[in-house]
């Protein structure tokens, strides 16, 4: 497998490249997706696989009017680019998405086939990066779930608080389940080894389901905090003061059957959750 990673600077990108330590890791400044002609005339070959990282995150940002023109940008236009250059190319395309395309209100873990409902900016494009994808043959659309790896993120802030001996109130509304970004990573390259139909996978750590609280409960338990240091709260509540925060789902719970299927199993995120803190 010849690789290409876009986005390689961030959290998954940055993963993929350690997981893949052959592949061509591209940053934002080595190339831009959002620039169609950059990537139409990037040279392709002696690659069979592109694995898309590359995503504009800043969910709360992206509501705002500059937010709305870069998200869109970077997670629409972005993907829709990608996909044109692996469709001319006969690449294999990765491209990785959310559940935030979806409005959360499924009874149940949310099945691939779930219809595209974003209530956010990110998540409408999100959804339309998705859609773009689809155009390419070859392609893998992996949606996943709260992706913590390395740089800033809802783990490290909750280690900090802990530190500092801070009672934080967290939400207890929302569920869903951390996705290690090494995990994922693993997992898209057993998806790919195992050679499964292009399409769209659900790809999140396993375990039970738990709320932004419960994570936090567990951060700060392995930092020898007390659990009850971390008070529940909700999202109406937490957002109270904050009315331009984008919305969110409160079920990020993913269907994981499908992926199973393939062979494709990512461990239990509590005990991923147990190493990543050990590794400091
Ligand atoms: N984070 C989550 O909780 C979460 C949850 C569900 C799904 N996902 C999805 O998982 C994937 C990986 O997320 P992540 O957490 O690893 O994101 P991340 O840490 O925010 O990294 C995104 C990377 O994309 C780069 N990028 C932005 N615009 C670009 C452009 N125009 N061209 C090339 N690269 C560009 C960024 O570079 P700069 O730093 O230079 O901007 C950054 O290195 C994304 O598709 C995301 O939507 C994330």
């Amino acid at each position: 497998m010849r690789v290409i990673i876009v986005g390689s600077g961030g959290q998954l990108g940055s993963a993929l490249a350690t997981a893949v330590p052959g592949a061509t890791a591209l940053s934002r400044t080595e190339l831009d997706i959002t620039d169609a002609d950059a990537v139409a005339a990037f040279d392709w070959s002696g690659h069979d696989t592109v694995l898309n990282a590359a995503a504009y995150t800043a969910v709360d940002a992206a509501e705002t009017p500059e937010g709305r023109v870069a998200a869109w940008r970077v997670n629409a236009v972005g993907p829709a680019n990608l996909a044109r250059a692996a469709r001319d190319h006969d690449l294999r395309l990765v491209h990785v998405s959310s559940e935030y395309v979806f409005d959360g209100a499924h009874d149940g873990p949310i099945p691939e086939t779930a219809p595209l409902s974003p209530l956010s900016v990110y998540g409408a494009s999100k959804a339309a990066g998705d859609i773009a994808v689809t155009l390419a043959p070859r392609h893998h659309l992996v949606r996943t779930t709260w992706v913590v790896g390395a740089g800033g993120n809802f783990v490290r802030t909750m280690l900090g608080l802990a530190g500092r001996g801070v009672s934080p109130a967290v939400v207890a509304d929302q569920i869903g389940r951390p996705t290690f970004a090494t995990d994922l990573a693993a997992g898209i390259l057993a998806l790919l080894d195992a050679d499964a139909e292009p399409g769209t996978y659900n790809v999140t750590n396993t375990g039970e389901p738990a709320s932004w609280a419960d994570v936090a409960r567990a951060v700060y338990a392995h930092a020898g905090r007390p659990e009850s240091d971390v008070r529940d709260t909700s999202t109406t509540e937490y957002f109270a003061d904050k009315p331009a925060a984008a919305a969110r789902p409160s079920n990020s719970v993913l269907d994981l059957d499908k992926a199973a299927k393939a062979g494709v199993v990512l461990p239990d995120w509590r005990r991923s959750l147990a190493g990543y803190l050990a590794a400091g």
